[in-house]
Order: C-alpha cells, then sequence, then structure tokens
C-alpha cells in the first residue's frame, strides 16, 4: 500500500509482543508504549532536513550538520496517544506538543473530538500524529481534518501508530492518500465491536488502568 509502512526491527516486534501479553500491567504497558514510540521516531525522523553549521572544537573549527528548517510538532490524539508523547520528546526534546482529544461513541464507533489545543504557525511545522491505535480510522481521520482546518499542511504531517487495523488502514489513505502512515504492526482485522484482532485491547484503559 501506498504511504503505509510497516517499522520492521526486532527490538518493535519484542517490545509489541510484551505490550499485547494481558498479564501486562499499567506500569510496564505505560514503560513499552513509550520505548516503541521512541523506536518508531527514529525511523520516521528519518528525513528531517539538515543545514551545513560551523561548529569549534577544542582542536579546529570545521563544518557539520544541524536540523535546519520547521520544527517538530508532536500531535497525540487523547487520551491513549499522550503515551507515545515523551518517547519522542527523547529524541527530539525540542519539540511542540500539541492535543488533539477525540474518544469514539461506543454505540455509533464514530469520533468525537472534544479538545484542540496547537501551537502557533502550524503551517510552518512537520507535524508527527501519535496514537497507538489505527482501528476503524475514523479518529485518525477526523484528528488530521482538525489540524488541516488550523492550518497544517498535509505533507507535513505524518501518523504514526503501534498497531493497525487493514479496515483502519484502508480508510485512512483513502481519506488521506498524501500522509504517510508508520506502524510497528498491520493486525489481522476489527472484530463486531471495532477492537483489532489480535490487537492489545482498549489502550487508553490499559495505559491509565481505567480498565
Ligand atoms: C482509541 C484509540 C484511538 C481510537 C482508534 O481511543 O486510542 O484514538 O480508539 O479507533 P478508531 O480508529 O476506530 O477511531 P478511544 O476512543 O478508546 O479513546 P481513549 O484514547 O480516550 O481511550
Ligand atoms: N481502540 C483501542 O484502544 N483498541 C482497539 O483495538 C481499537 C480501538
Amino acid at each position: 500500500m501506498k504511504n503505509f509502512q510497516v517499522i520492521e526491527h526486532p527490538l518493535i516486534k519484542h517490545k509489541l509482543t510484551l505490550l499485547r501479553d494481558e498479564n501486562t500491567g499499567t506500569k510496564d504497558f505505560r514503560q513499552l508504549v513509550n520505548e516503541l514510540a521512541r523506536l518508531l521516531a527514529y525511523e520516521v525522523s528519518r528525513d528531517l532536513p539538515l543545514e551545513d553549521v560551523q561548529v569549534k572544537t577544542p582542536l579546529t573549527t570545521t563544518v557539520q550538520k544541524q536540523l535546519s528548517g520547521k520544527k517538530v510538532v508532536i500531535v497525540p490524539i487523547l487520551r491513549a496517544g499522550l503515551g507515545m508523547v515523551d518517547g519522542i520528546l527523547d529524541l527530539i526534546p525540542a519539540a511542540r506538543v500539541g492535543h488533539v482529544g477525540m474518544y469514539r461513541d461506543e454505540k455509533t464507533m464514530q469520533p468525537v473530538e472534544y479538545f484542540v489545543k496547537m501551537p502557533n504557525n502550524l503551517e510552518d511545522r512537520h507535524i508527527y500524529l501519535v496514537d497507538p491505535m489505527l482501528a476503524t480510522g475514523g479518529s485518525a481521520i477526523a484528528a488530521v481534518d482538525a489540524l488541516v482546518k488550523r492550518g497544517a499542511k498535509k505533507e507535513n504531517i505524518k501518523f504514526i501508530c503501534l498497531v493497525s487495523a487493514p479496515e483502519g488502514v484502508r480508510a485512512f489513505t483513502e481519506a488521506h492518500p498524501d500522509i504517510q502512515v508508520y506502524t510497528a504492526a498491520l493486525d489481522e482485522k476489527l472484530n463486531d465491536n471495532a477492537y483489532i484482532l489480535p490487537g492489545l485491547g482498549d489502550a487508553g484503559d490499559r495505559l491509565y488502568g481505567t480498565l
């Protein structure tokens, strides 16, 4: 599928298996989501632009590289996306953080937006939209719409998730064909309640102990 990438790495696979395990408790779940987000962000940030900069070492002066241009903003989809923020900030500590509050209505499975707060000049930023789960795709599609409505450029948005379902990937890439999706795993399908199989259950509840 165009613009869709499963990031393959032994550490990612191992940590994701631990995350799926129903015996993994809240503390470890939170830690693993952070570690996975950091590993994914390392791959996703490969194409950040660089520029030359002069630096004086203790021995001489040399021209080396530094990040250039647009600044990164991490945008978690609340609640579960919040669990991925710190892992990415470990790698890109100067990033800004915006928030999109979105929950799935339990009956209709449709996303309901309840909070949006973004840094200014969204049009000039690289945006990493993050959520552990891409199930029907409704939340991620609506989150992108909320960003675009506030000035974000689609070509600057990347969506990063941990577990995705084919149904959600299809819906998202149809709605936003120009946005790159990165995931740690593409699972089998959704169940009748639109939960991902095999999945990991309810990411927000497992992160925050609200089961
Ligand atoms: C979960 C998850 C995604 C959404 C995915 O959030 O974190 O945001 O469901 O499902 P979708 O692709 O079908 O839209 P949830 O609505 O459970 O809210 P929460 O993070 O506050 O628990
Ligand atoms: N949201 C979750 O947290 N888990 C799923 O499997 C689907 C949606």
